[in-house]
């Protein structure tokens, strides 16, 4: 794939629509290192965003008309923006975008042409790409920019309309990230640091060839991931005698000392009902999603989500150190213990995930796990930069996805 400049999303606007765009938003996707499923437990994730991105070109109307096309999908969408409801694929989020801007403007409408290189299968975020610069390309457009924070914020509430109870960190890499660095992450209290990549250290990310929408097949997966972790949340916060929040977090019990054997005596499999008795709490607390209720009466597993949440955690704070210090080989093993936890305790890897990681390792890597919310999608390899292409032929060989090396790259761009 050839990178879409601006100049070629605007001449594709123009094409499509006959005029000019007020604004070109262009909302990169992302890797995330290592913190994989911690964010919805408002633990740290260590993300960058990588060259490949969405561009969002648009120009406002009057009225509360909204015309958007995109280069990879055929047909308008026409909605109204004061009802988008009834829509179906990328209109999704688009709807999701448009409430949580309907403050801003009211009286206006918009074009809007999407284009990019940006693979959409999931695991590099297009769907939050595709979101924040939705909304920061209208925003700017109806004359209302958002600072970044609120962007971050309304991009969140934007994509959990759609279904998905998913934390925040695709939002906040799109949005704050710097060339050359990746940046930590944390949410309690929040935080942001850059994280320079160290010389001797090269990306190659590949893709299973499984497709794994966020917004598809893999939501309940996910949701149920997002529950779990909050049942285990309410139990831990009730054994140690702290506060039940609502909803509880894993993030409230990280730093108890015994916290680890506790895990341990969690149930393997508990419905929300039974931990609401338990507890002697409101059920609706801990199964309420933005867009859904979570049935209270499924048993989910809790003991090995929790484990891999809080031992994910802890590897996000070693990862740190070995890229501070250096210590590459370090990294990599991080990066293989990351993966074998998301396999056996929180069950989101796949076949073609471990195969691809077992490949790119064998080619040289100094590690590799899947990346993103998993489920298929894709895996992400830390490679010695002599032996990138050996990994990427290496993932060729056991996948027919693409395979290709990513930079930390800069964030959201408006032009
Ligand atoms: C998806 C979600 C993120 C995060 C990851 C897993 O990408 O959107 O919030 O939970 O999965 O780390």
């Amino acid at each position: 794939m050839t990178e879409v400049t601006i100049d070629a999303a605007r001449a594709a606007f123009r094409e499509a629509f006959g005029g000019p765009p007020a604004v070109v938003a262009r909302a990169p996707g992302r890797v995330n290192l290592i913190g994989e499923h911690t964010d919805y437990s408002l633990l740290p994730v260590l993300p960058m965003a990588i060259a490949r991105a969405l561009l969002v070109a648009a120009a406002p109307i009057d009225g509360p008309a909204i015309e958007a096309r995109s280069a990879a999908f055929a047909g308008t969408i026409a909605l109204d923006r004061q009802h988008p409801e009834h829509v179906s694929g990328w209109a999704r989020y688009l709807a999701g975008a448009l409430r949580e801007l309907a403050d801003i403007a009211p009286g206006k409408g918009a074009r809007i042409f999407v284009s990019g290189d940006l693979p959409a299968t999931g695991g590099l975020s297009s769907s939050s790409a595709l979101t924040v610069g939705i909304m920061a390309a209208l925003a700017q457009a109806w004359g209302m920019p958002l600072t970044p924070d609120h962007l971050v914020t309304r991009a969140i509430r934007a994509e959990r309309h759609v279904g998905v109870e998913s934390g925040g960190m695709d939002q906040a890499i799109i949005v704050h990230a710097r060339a050359g660095s990746a940046l930590r992450i944390d949410f309690a209290p929040a935080a942001q640091h850059s994280i320079p990549i160290p010389p001797g250290l090269s990306f190659v990310v590949a893709s299973s060839a499984e497709e794994a929408p966020k917004g598809g097949s893999a939501r309940d997966a996910y949701n149920q991931r997002v529950i779990g972790a909050r049942l285990a949340a309410a139990m831990l916060c009730d054994q140690v005698g702290l506060e039940i929040a609502h909803p509880p977090y894993l993030s409230h019990v990280a730093g108890v000392d015994v916290v680890d054997l506790l895990v341990d005596d969690l149930p393997e499999k508990i419905s929300a009902i039974e931990v609401a008795h338990g507890i002697d709490a409101d059920v609706s607390m801990l199964v309420r999603l933005t867009a859904d209720t979570w049935d209270g009466r499924a048993k989910i597993p809790v003991k090995r989500v929790a484990r891999h949440i809080l031992s994910e955690a802890a590897r996000v704070d070693a990862a740190e150190a070995a890229l501070a210090a250096a210590d590459l080989k370090a990294f990599g093993d991080i990066l293989n213990e990351s993966h074998n936890s998301l396999r056996e305790d929180l069950r989101c890897s796949t076949a073609g995930l471990d195969k691809l990681c077992a490949a790119m390792r064998k080619a040289g890597a100094f590690g590799a796990r899947l990346t993103g919310a998993g489920f298929g999608g894709f895996a992400l390899a830390a490679v010695p930069p002599e032996h990138v292409a050996a990994v990427i032929a290496a993932a060729e060989a056991v996948s027919t996805g693409p395979a290709f090396e990513v930079d930390a790259s800069e964030g959201l761009t408006l032009a």
